[in-house]
């Protein structure tokens, strides 16, 4: 590791540190104001699927990238943690017996194995609203027309045409609702929405709370989505290459699947060399940024390199 990454990942689990403390008190079992109660098997589940475990790479990308125009504090951390709120749900109905059917995630049952698939659906669900909840509440930005564009954005990213979409497209590749020919292009824009639009959120949220001029934004936007789908390449070579026992995730079961992957289309040298180009496309967004946007750099990198 350079050092610039070690200090990168020391950043990392600190901003991670911060993140869980958020999430947990987000998590209590008290209803909380305008709320008539939370049922406890819910909670405890919410909790199983969101604490304890995870990168926290998107709640880093917002906030820093709202560091970058010198922004921190309350909001920041907190659309940190909607971000977060949301990734996890969409692990939770990702790892669903009809979805990917997985048993393991993050080093631990996935929330079907551990409680059961009604209560697991129910856990994305509730994830998703409190993720929105969290972006429209006045605690995250004062300013309504901040708050109102981080909930757009966030709903953009993470609905038909952003997360739920690539899910679907994912599934449909696999060939259960008929043969489907996806080459290259269409692998892209699969990826792009499955994972790259809430990464590509991630990153932009962080210039939304800044309010960042449209210049520096469209930037950042390019970045995250370089960054978004180097993420998605660099995930499915770990399927390939990596141990449960290190990712807390089964692997190989892309293939297993029939997923469409950039690997099984470019082969895993051609997916490697994918993932320097990209870096190189995210180093080239950020061109106009001086030294302080260095740890934007040290994320893409650790995107590519990373062994989790
Ligand atoms: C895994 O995301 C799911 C994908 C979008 C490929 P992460 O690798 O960020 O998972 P955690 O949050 O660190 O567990
Ligand atoms: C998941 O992609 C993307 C979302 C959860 C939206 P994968 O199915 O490849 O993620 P893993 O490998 O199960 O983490
Ligand atoms: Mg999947
Ligand atoms: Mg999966
Ligand atoms: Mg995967």
């Amino acid at each position: 590791m350079t050092p610039s990454t070690s200090t990168f990942g020391l950043r990392l689990n600190e901003t991670a540190k911060l993140i869980e403390a958020n999430l947990q008190a987000l998590l209590a079992d008290n209803a909380r104001d305008g709320e008539i109660a939370r049922p406890v098997r819910l909670m405890a589940a919410m909790r199983h699927a969101v604490l304890g475990g995870g990168k926290r790479l998107r709640p880093f990308l917002a906030i820093e990238a709202a560091r970058l125009f010198g922004f921190e504090g309350p909001g920041a951390l907190r659309t940190g943690s909607a971000v977060e709120l949301l990734h996890c749900y969409s692990l939770v109905h990702d790892d669903l017996p009809s979805m990917d059917d997985d048993d393991l995630r993050r080093g631990r049952p996935t929330v079907h194995k551990a409680f059961d698939e009604a209560t697991a659906i129910l856990v994305g669900d509730a994830l998703q609203t409190l993720a929105f909840e969290v972006l429209a509440d006045p605690e995250t930005a004062a300013d309504a027309a901040v708050r109102s564009e981080l909930v757009l954005g966030l709903a953009r990213a993470s609905g038909v045409g952003g997360m739920v979409g690539g899910q679907m497209l994912d599934l449909s590749a696999e060939g259960r609702y008929g043969a489907v020919a996806m080459g290259e292009a269409e692998v892209r824009q699969l990826q792009m929405m499955k994972t790259g639009a809430i990464l590509t959120y991630s990153v932009e949220a962080g210039a939304i709370l800044a309010k960042a001029d449209e210049k520096a934004r469209r930037s950042l936007v390019e970045y995250g989505r370089a960054l978004g789908a180097a993420f998605q390449v660099a995930d499915d070579i770990l399927d390939r290459e990596a141990s449960a026992e290190a990712l807390g995730k089964r692997t190989g079961k892309d293939q297993e699947k029939g997923k469409a992957t950039l690997v099984d289309l470019l082969g895993m040298d051609g997916a490697k060399r994918e993932c320097r180009q990209l870096v190189d496309r995210a180093d080239a967004a950020l061109a106009g940024f001086g030294d302080e946007a260095q740890t934007l750099r040290d994320a893409v990198r650790f995107v590519v390199e990373r062994e989790v």
